[in-house]
């Protein structure tokens, strides 16, 4: 079946992953990635599929609704895969505002434009790929489900819950065929070197401070980046309209744990004694609001779709370790520049 997909947020860390995949899975659809290229935006994370005939690249603001208008025009979309979005919370604790344009009034923008350019046809979908941050933040106990209340904490967490809420509103209000999934923490190749797994590794590899919130005994679910994107195509394909999916890989890591098996791993791979990464864990002040626990209930996407995660954590962060010490050079070009000035700034800070 043909179809032409906005892919928004394409060229970020999860949207490279599923912009690659739908590439080579899917020879009959047109992909058109929409993306701003904030600071966590790199072409860089799709040179090897930039030439492939059914790739086209816009760069726009999802903001400007007249921008995202003409995209919808000029391409005849059928359907959309949205994943733009700022994603750092510590950011969204500094400054919240980029977060509500972005988030909250450019996903509205997208699902007016998908509305008024799918008025009286069929056979459209608007995806929305959301967060487990949404709920909350759990106790020892229990899982996050679908039915469980949402309870955003932090700037960010708040404005992927509104846009969330519209996405639904859309649904129930004006029966915009959406679908929507809500994941656990991320880790692969691609992913800004400003979060967790990715900030450790490179911190190791240069002998730098490991810089842990708190006392590091905060819990995260993890799942690998190519594991959520095998789950968006299940769920953009076959899941049910109006119904949203969680994504998550039944796999909880305290931070200091994973801190310290990241400096095994890393000892092993760079032929260090071990223990030698250990002594640059530096326990830091805690990010504000720090929600304690994330656990992901996927059982109904498992049991209506299907989907289970395709390998296991020690397996994907060896993949993940050794792609960041090949990929030196995209480490360093997406970490020049304004970045550079945002983590002396954090940094200093603590
Ligand atoms: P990312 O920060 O790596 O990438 C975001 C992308 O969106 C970038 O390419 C950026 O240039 C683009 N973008 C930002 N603002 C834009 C705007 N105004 N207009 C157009 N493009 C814009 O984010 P990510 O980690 O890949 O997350 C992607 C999506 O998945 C987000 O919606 C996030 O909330 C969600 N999510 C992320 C995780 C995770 O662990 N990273 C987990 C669950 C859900
Ligand atoms: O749960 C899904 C969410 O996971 C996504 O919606 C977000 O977009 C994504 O950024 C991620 O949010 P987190 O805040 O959980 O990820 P981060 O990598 O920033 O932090 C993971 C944990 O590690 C968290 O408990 C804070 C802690 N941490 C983080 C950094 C950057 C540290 O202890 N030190 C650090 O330097």
């Amino acid at each position: 079946m043909k179809k032409t997909i906005i892919i928004t947020g394409g060229a970020g860390f999860i949207g490279s992953h599923v912009v690659r995949r739908f590439l080579n899975n899917y020879p009959t659809y047109l992909i058109v990635n929409v993306d701003k290229l904030t600071y966590a935006g790199n072409l860089e994370n799709l040179k090897d599929v930039a030439d492939h005939p059914n790739y086209r690249f816009e760069r726009a603001d999802i903001v400007d609704a007249e921008a995202v208008r003409a995209i919808f025009q000029k391409y005849e979309v059928t359907d959309v895969i949205h994943l733009a979005a700022e994603s750092h919370v510590d950011r969204s604790i500094e400054g919240p505002m980029d977060f509500v344009m972005t988030n909250v009034v450019g996903t509205v923008n997208l699902l007016q434009a998908a509305k008024d350019a799918w008025k009286g046809t069929e056979g459209h979908v608007f995806h929305h790929v959301s967060t487990d941050e949404v709920y909350g933040s759990l106790g020892d106990e229990g899982l996050f489900t679908e039915h469980t209340s949402y309870d955003p904490r932090s700037p960010y967490s708040a404005s992927k819950a509104s846009s969330d809420h519209f996405v639904m509103a859309f649904y129930h209000t004006y029966g915009l065929p959406i679908k929507m999934s809500n994941c656990s923490n991320n880790y692969g190749s691609h992913h800004f070197p400003e979060k967790l797994i990715p900030l450790m590794i490179h911190n190791i590899q240069h002998k730098k401070p490991l810089p842990v919130y708190g006392k590091g005994d905060n819990i995260r679910d993890w799942l690998w980046v190519e594991d959520h994107a095998s789950a968006i195509d299940a769920i953009f394909h076959t899941g049910r309209i109006g119904e949203s999916y969680n994504v998550g890989g039944l796999n909880e890591w305290t931070n200091i744990e994973l801190v310290r098996f990241l400096c095994q791993l890393m000892d092993q791979k760079l032929g260090r004694p071990t223990g030698e990464s250990e002594e640059l864990i530096t326990y830091v002040t805690d990010r504000a609001g720090h929600d304690k626990r994330y656990a992901i209930d996927a059982s109904k996407l498992k049991e209506e779709l299907g989907w289970t995660p395709s390998i296991t954590f020690e397996e994907g962060l060896s993949k993940t370790v050794d792609w960041y010490l090949e990929n030196q050079d995209w480490v360093e070009q997406v970490t020049s520049g304004a970045y550079q000035d945002y983590y002396e700034t954090m940094y200093n800070k603590r």
